[in-house]
């Protein structure tokens, strides 16, 4: 199995849609603010604020080489600024979970956690800013997609069929 490796904005499910992908595949699922997190043994947020975000996204430089180069047969959730990294294609088919910025912030805020959500995501905390960076980078996400799956209104095991039964083509 190629590897997938998912893309797309904050707060969009790539977390849900992953542990769905997981429960109906034999795919093995790894997430990059995860492995950042336990290699330097802090929060995304604290990373931020600690070490400031250039440190962060050497971190996920870091990471997206060893992705290419010792990854193998496994779903890869990232970050949403993850998808900057040159060899995202090298690493695996790359799909990206799509959705307009309300319905984001409306899936976020219906969540149990959604005040967790909110905090532990430092480039959430301006709204109006996030707003920007969502319309700066969805061009650039849709770019570089090999599969979109829209996930508005959709169950991450909807989305999850729908991706399985895309990369097949990618294998
Ligand atoms: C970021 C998204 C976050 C995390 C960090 C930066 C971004 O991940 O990597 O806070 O630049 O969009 P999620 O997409 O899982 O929230």
């Amino acid at each position: 199995m190629k590897n997938i490796i998912l893309i797309g904005f904050m707060g969009v499910g790539k977390g849900s849609v992953a542990r769905e992908v997981v429960k109906h595949s034999d795919y093995v699922a790894i997430d990059t603010d995860d492995l950042i997190e336990s290699m330097e043994n802090k929060t995304i947020k604290k990373v931020f604020a600690q070490d400031g975000e250039e440190h962060f996204r050497a971190l996920e430089k870091k990471m997206s080489k060893w992705l290419e180069n010792s990854v193998k047969n496994t779903l890869i959730s990232t970050g949403g600024g993850f998808y900057k990294q040159k060899n995202l294609k090298e690493i695996g088919t790359v799909v990206l979970l799509n959705s307009p910025f309300k319905k984001i912030l409306q899936r976020i805020n219906n969540h149990p956690n959604a005040v967790k959500k909110l905090k532990k995501r430092p480039l959430l905390s301006d709204l109006n800013k996030a707003k920007e960076l969502y319309n700066e980078r969805l061009p650039e996400y849709l770019d570089l997609a090999d599969i979109v799956v829209d996930v508005t209104d959709k169950s991450a095991l909807d989305c999850a069929k729908e991706i399985l039964k895309k990369v097949k083509k990618y294998a």
